[in-house]
């Protein structure tokens, strides 16, 4: 693929996003807000520490990291139309297989029940994600697309290291 076609591809994906956004409606839900920390939010960050052993934190960092790049791959893979591929990306980087290997490589660390929830709602909407891609329908892919980046949101919103 030339670089004028994915540029003109990066751009419809951009208005794509942008008409997702404005056909939704007023649904407070529909419009996830840049929450921007002010100094003193900085200060008093309240997330709860989840104080895991280096092992265990080292193989979480490892796994989030992968999710990032999973994503990045995903938005890729849509821009190019390999549906299918972005599809198993989807559910074999972030859906269920992911959490066995996320499981192993904590070493059996514990962590509070709402993390564990936070953590199998992520996979769920990645799971919803998979599922949405082989429509090729970009207007229904991208809503689940920000569904499952949400949940990444969620979750660091409550917790830290
Ligand atoms: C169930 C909770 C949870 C979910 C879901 C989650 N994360 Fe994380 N993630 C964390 C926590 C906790 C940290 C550490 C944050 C801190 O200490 O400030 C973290 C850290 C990270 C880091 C930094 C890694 C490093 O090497 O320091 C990245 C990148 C990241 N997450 C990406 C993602 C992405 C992308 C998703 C979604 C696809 C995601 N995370 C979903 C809990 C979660």
């Amino acid at each position: 693929m030339n670089r004028v076609t994915m540029v003109s591809i990066g751009a419809g994906l951009l208005a794509l996003l942008c008409l997702t956004a404005a056909g939704e409606g007023p649904h407070e839900h529909a419009h996830p807000m840049i929450k921007e920390g002010t100094s003193a939010e900085i200060r008093q960050d309240d997330r709860v520490v989840l104080g895991l052993d280096r092992g265990p934190e080292a193989g979480m960092k490892l796994t989030m990291r992968e999710h990032l790049e999973a994503l990045q791959v995903i938005v890729a893979f849509l821009g190019q139309e390999k549906f299918d591929r972005a599809a198993t990306v989807a559910h074999e980087e972030l859906g269920f297989p992911k959490h066995h290997q996320a499981m192993q490589r904590e070493g059996g660390a514990t962590f509070p029940s709402k993390y564990h929830e936070l953590a199998m709602a992520h996979h769920q909407e990645a799971e919803e994600l998979a599922k949405a891609i082989p429509s090729k329908d970009l207007k229904r892919i991208l809503p689940h697309l920000e569904r499952t980046i949400g949940a990444c949101v969620s979750c660091h919103r409550a917790y830290k290291l």
